[in-house]
């Protein structure tokens, strides 16, 4: 298992692109599966999850080729005649689950190992299963896989889900696309990400009014046609650069993002203290070599702070001026970063959902272990502001959502290498 040395105390400075969405890519390329028409979709990155994706419609019978040179993925469903997304898959990525939704649309059955938990928590998959049943379908558990079927398809249905979950909300609205008459879901996500698979939908001849709100409708259509997409930027991996050039009290501006996909962060980021500036589609962050100013953090549903940003504003704070409080109210253990930063010095109380955060003026380098995706980049901004060298083990995890992070943090001037092991 690979790890990252990262020697600290080097402001960033420089500019990057933003790559496309982890987060928008994944239900896309799942959304091909309602077409028998090739699509084409533009801006995929080179994740580890979008390999693992890519194994799993191929698994199914689908073709998905990426371009050799371009992010450009093509994806052709016409010859699927597999509808079984096997364990071996879905225990390494939840968002296997879905493929659900898209399979029992088109085929009428679907069979999905039931995905465990993760680190973050139990990650139940409940309110898939209720709003695919409130359409008709059958579902039961059997031998650790939902077994869904629908022989006589699916019917639109009025359904309002008991909480926001985005992964929830794209099963149902890719499954209403195909489902006879309108559908109605309220309580939805609103997360762009929601926005960029709704438009690609509708690129495929879906009929879906609401995107952005929390309610959306849709009639539903016989047959889905191809399409062509470009994904849109990641704006977790956008905000992650801003916030670690934020932390080393450097500068760095972001090509290929709108400030409005960055949202709430960006007003966060501003509280710090930074210079914030930015056209219609980039951004840019400027700390003028200052220590940034501490910030309390609630995560809560789009359009609120995003869980995914949590941890790396949890390294922020960890060197920022001042006393935090950060409170992770989506998921129910997604503040074991503290602990790891602790290990460097970092002065942070944990009780039930909030940490409490004393800012250091300095953090010590030391061996410390990833645990998940964000935890692994808040530990990486750590290692950058720390004196000394700090070792990252268990690295797998970052190489899911951040394309090539080493090689665009070196062109930041991070002193960062990887370290096969
Ligand atoms: C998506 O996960 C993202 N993953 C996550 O990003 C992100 O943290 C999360 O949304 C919240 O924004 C992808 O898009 C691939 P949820 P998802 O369903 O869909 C509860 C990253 O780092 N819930 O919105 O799995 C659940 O327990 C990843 O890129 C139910 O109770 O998240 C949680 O408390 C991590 N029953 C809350 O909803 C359900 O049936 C939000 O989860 C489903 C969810």
């Amino acid at each position: 298992m690979d790890s990252f040395i990262v020697c600290g105390g080097r402001r960033l400075h420089g500019e990057l692109s933003a790559s496309g969405s982890k987060n928008a890519a994944l239900p896309i390329m799942a959304a091909t599966l309602l077409s028998a028409e090739p699509c084409q979709l533009h801006r995929v990155p080179d994740l580890r999850d979008i390999a693992t994706m890519t194994t799993l419609l191929e698994s199914l019978g689908a073709t998905a080729t990426r371009h050799p040179t371009e992010a450009t993925l093509a994806v052709d469903s016409s010859a699927v005649e597999q509808f079984r997304a096997p364990y071996d898959l879905v225990k390494t990525m939840r968002a296997s689950i879905l493929v659900l939704g898209p399979l029992l649309a088109r085929f009428g059955q679907a069979e999905v190992s039931f995905p465990g938990g993760c680190a973050i928590g139990s990650r139940p998959v409940d309110l898939h299963i209720r709003a695919l049943e409130a359409m008709g379908a059958q579902v039961a558990v059997e031998s650790g896989y939902i077994v869904a079927k629908a022989p006589r398809g699916l019917q639109g249905a009025e359904f309002c889900f008991d909480t926001v979950t985005v992964g929830g909300t794209e099963n149902a609205v890719m499954a209403a696309t195909m489902a006879r008459g309108k559908s109605t879901l309220r309580n939805v996500a609103r997360e762009p990400e929601i926005v960029d698979l709704v438009q690609f939908l509708r690129a495929m001849g879906a009929r879906i009014e609401g995107e952005g709100t929390d309610m959306l409708q849709i009639e539903g259509v016989p047959a889905l046609h191809g399409a062509t997409h470009e994904v849109m930027p990641d704006r977790i991996e956008a905000g992650t650069y801003l916030v670690a050039a934020a932390a080393t009290r450097g500068e760095v501006k972001i090509e290929g993002i709108s400030p409005e996909v960055l949202g709430v962060v960006m007003d966060k980021l501003a509280l710090t203290g930074a210079e914030i500036t930015s056209g219609e589609n980039w951004v840019s962050l400027d700390m003028k070599a200052q220590r940034p100013t501490a910030i309390d953090i609630t995560t809560e549903p789009f359009p609120g702070f995003p869980t995914d940003m949590q941890a790396q504003f949890t390294a922020l704070n960890a060197v920022a001026q001042g006393q935090s409080v950060v409170v992770e109210t989506v998921f129910e253990n997604r503040l074991m970063q503290a602990h790891e930063m602790r290990r460097m010095g970092a002065e942070i109380d944990i009780a039930g959902d909030s940490a409490r955060i004393t800012g250091r003026e300095q953090l010590q380098g030391a061996p410390v272990m990833a645990s998940d995706l964000r935890a692994s980049a808040s530990l990486v901004i750590a290692g950058l502001v720390a004196e000394g060298e700090t070792r990252i083990d268990r690295i797998y995890h970052i190489d899911r959502g951040y394309e090539n992070i080493e090689g665009k943090l070196q062109c930041l001037g991070a002193d960062i290498r990887r370290l096969a092991t």
